[in-house]
């Protein structure tokens, strides 16, 4: 089914990944320029930024960490300056340190409110005057599964994620009359520096370029929530739809903290 005008020819749009350094948001880059689109990419390491940019002729680099709303704003007006608007902006930054309660620190949840959340939040206020000034263009947010219930391990990922998932929504509420697209992408296990920490077996694991295949597949379908792999996301999919009763006495027998 279709909930956004589906992004179908990439010829000489400008897409902006915002967390492009490594892993899924570097991966979606290099398929989106591989397609013809004009691509920025942002996130702090510098270095890697200029080697994508070595290797993908034609894109931009804009080094910024996305704590910092003035930098997000004065990068949002250079894809402007220099496209003349945004067509695909997509936020993939992400913060991710395995916590649970006995282990509870509160300066790396914060980090995680404020990279994961606060960052998206910035990265709107960059980017929504533009796309409401022209009336067009697509806003997509890289959550995850793992905001759909409380999960172990992820007490401080977790809460950043369904509030993503929540955001996202009221997004499209209010901008699909507009004609602005919005999406939220949630992926199962995807093997990237975030999750090379995991020490279980990740269930289901896909590369960067697989995931970055789904994405843009549920982008030029039109999409609202892109999910991947099914196999996987369909399982937590059925998690959601318990009863908390069910839930909260199943979840500690099938995964261990
Ligand atoms: N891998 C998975 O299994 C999985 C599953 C579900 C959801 N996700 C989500 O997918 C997104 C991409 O993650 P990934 O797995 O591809 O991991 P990754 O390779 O570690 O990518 C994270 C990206 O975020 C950037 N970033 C982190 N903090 C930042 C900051 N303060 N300012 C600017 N950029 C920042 C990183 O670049 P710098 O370090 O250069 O800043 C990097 O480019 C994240 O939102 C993650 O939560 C991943």
């Amino acid at each position: 089914m279709t909930h956004c005008p589906p992004l179908a020819d990439w010829r000489g749009r400008s897409v902006w990944l915002v967390g492009a350094s490594t892993g899924i948001g570097r991966a979606t880059a290099s398929l989106l320029h591989a397609r013809g689109a004009r691509v920025f990419v942002s996130a702090r390491n510098a270095a890697l930024l200029d080697e994508f940019v070595a290797a993908h002729p034609g894109s931009r680099a804009m080094a910024l960490d996305v704590t910092d709303a003035a930098a997000l704003a004065r990068a949002a007006d250079e894809v402007v300056a220099d496209t003349g608007g945004i067509d695909l902006v997509c936020f993939c930054a992400g913060h991710y340190k395995a916590m649970q309660a006995t282990d509870f620190d509160l300066a790396e949840a914060l980090r995680h409110l404020e990279v994961n959340q606060a960052g998206a939040l910035k990265l709107l206020g960059a980017v929504l005057p533009h796309l409401l000034r022209r009336g067009s263009g697509h806003l997509s947010l890289v959550a995850s599964v793992a905001g759909y219930r409380g999960l172990p391990r992820a007490l401080a990922y977790g809460p950043t994620k369904a509030a993503l998932i929540n955001l996202a929504e009221a997004l499209h509420l209010d901008l699909a009359p507009l004609g602005i697209g919005v999406s939220v992408i949630n992926p199962g296990f995807v093997e990237t520096p975030l999750t090379a920490q995991n020490a279980f077996a990740m269930p289901a694991l896909l590369t960067p370029d697989e995931a970055a295949r789904a994405i843009v597949e549920g982008w030029e379908r039109g999409r609202f929530e892109i999910h991947f792999p099914k196999r996987f996301t369909l399982w937590m999919k059925l998690l959601r739809l318990m009863p908390d009763a069910l839930y909260l006495r199943a979840v500690p027998r099938f995964i261990h903290p």
